[in-house]
């Protein structure tokens, strides 16, 4: 899981976090906005004071607290950049925010004429150390919001009125009012940022599985087609051994040379099928060329060679319009490029030929010479390799005839 966000992007992405971590980010935005309205409410009660009669004795308690409550505001901006991690981060303004509280409450028994009342005091003071302790234990997961039952308690329960002050009965009770609408509210929330957290997890688990969906949908589209270019690239193959005699087997073995050449240099498993299937169809734009030129058993005229050439741009023709097929068509069409730039139908040179193109060059190179022409005997193993040699660098792509050469076809 990822850490969780340091800062308080709105962007955050709850739905990768778990429950506990959901809530103390949420806390935290809580605690930075109350924390701004506690400032604001405190210099209210410094200037308000001065104008209340006989609160001469309680005007250095408000403002010393208002010092102060600037002081944490400013180390609370300075903490909330820090770069410290987020559930610490959180823990410092969670107790800064409660020593504000503590501070609040003293106010209110001083208001209320209690300042000199110990027992108010100390009672005040033990409260927001026992929110601040359940905070700070809790990370503010089930019980941690009870500032806000201290401000209910502060505003509407506070129960220390003067004539009431010394009544036992009504200080605990009083205590205990405090503690159960603390819990009741601390459960409302908890329970509401439990149904959020389920409808998040809902959405999330319904995205995953839309995505999924998406994902074998694609992937069955992608193997129909994979599959239709087969069956399109042997029924290309199959009409062309029936037109041209020469090519038959031929376009297999290149196939095969080219598949395993294409392993040897590193491509990966993908390109590798796409590259069998270009070997397989390289010399379709032969059924386009005069039949009696493509078996003619004399030397050609230049003439007929011309004709000949015109193959591979024919092949690049009748693939680029075949849907299952465009993907290799520029292997098609280039099949017969010159690393030097001296080969056609582009005269291409070097990287500007498809890698493809430059492997299917040798595995076809290769082939020929290891089979039997009607004019000339098959070159031995050792006759083809020194050919390819020869040629290295100006017909074929250096890098590619030396993979070949390591291959272990290439000694068959
Ligand atoms: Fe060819």
């Amino acid at each position: 899981m990822r850490e969780i966000e340091k800062s308080k992007s709105n962007d955050i992405d709850m739905t990768l976090h778990s429950f506990e971590e959901t809530l103390i980010y949420e806390s935290h935005e809580r605690l930075a906005m109350l924390i701004p309205f506690m400032l604001i409410v405190e210099a209210a009660m410094l200037a308000i004071t001065f104008y209340v009669r006989d609160a001469a004795e309680i005007k250095w308690i408000n403002g010393l607290f208002f010092i102060y409550s600037t002081l944490i505001y400013l180390a609370i901006n300075i903490v909330d950049t820090a770069d410290v991690d987020f559930p610490s981060k959180f823990r410092i303004m969670a107790a800064l925010q409660m020593v504000t509280t503590a501070g609040v409450l003293l106010w209110g028994s001083s208001m209320l004429g209690y300042k000199s009342h110990s027992a108010v005091s100390y009672f005040d003071f033990v409260i927001a150390l026992f929110i601040t302790g359940v905070i700070i234990r809790q990370k503010i997961t089930r019980w941690g919001i009870y500032y806000i039952a201290v401000l209910t308690y502060l505003y509407f329960l506070t129960p220390f009125e003067r004539t009431l002050a010394d009544d036992v009965f009504l200080t605990w009770m009083s205590l205990f009012l405090f503690i159960c609408t603390a819990l009741y509210v601390n459960w409302l929330l908890y329970r509401q940022a439990g149904e959020t957290y389920q409808v998040e997890s809902e959405l999330k688990y319904q995205k995953k599985m839309l995505e999924s969906l998406v994902e074998i949908k694609t992937s069955e589209l992608i193997k129909t087609e994979k599959s239709m270019t087969r069956e399109v690239a042997m029924l290309l193959t199959v009409v062309m051994e029936y037109y041209d005699e020469y090519t038959k087997g031929h376009s297999e073995n290149v196939a095969q040379i080219s598949e395993s050449l294409a392993r040897a240099v590193g491509i990966d498993l993908e390109r590798q099928k796409e590259i069998f299937w270009a070997g397989m169809v390289h010399d379709i734009g032969k059924i386009r060329v005069d039949k009696a030129i493509l078996n003619k058993e004399t030397p050609l005229t230049r003439d007929e060679f011309e004709q000949i050439k015109n193959h591979s741009l024919y092949g690049y023709e009748m693939t680029s319009n075949l849907e299952s097929l465009k993907r290799i068509s520029k292997i098609v069409r280039h099949h017969h490029e010159h690393f030097d730039g001296t080969g056609y139908p582009d005269g291409l040179s070097g990287d500007e030929i498809p890698l493809e193109a430059q492997i299917i060059a040798i595995a076809d190179a290769w082939d020929a010479m290891r089979s039997d022409r009607v004019y000339r005997k098959s070159l031995s193993v050792e006759s083809a390799r020194l050919e390819l040699i020869k040629n290295s660098g100006s017909q074929f792509s250096p890098k590619c005839v030396a993979a070949f050469l390591d291959l272990e076809c290439a000694n068959k």
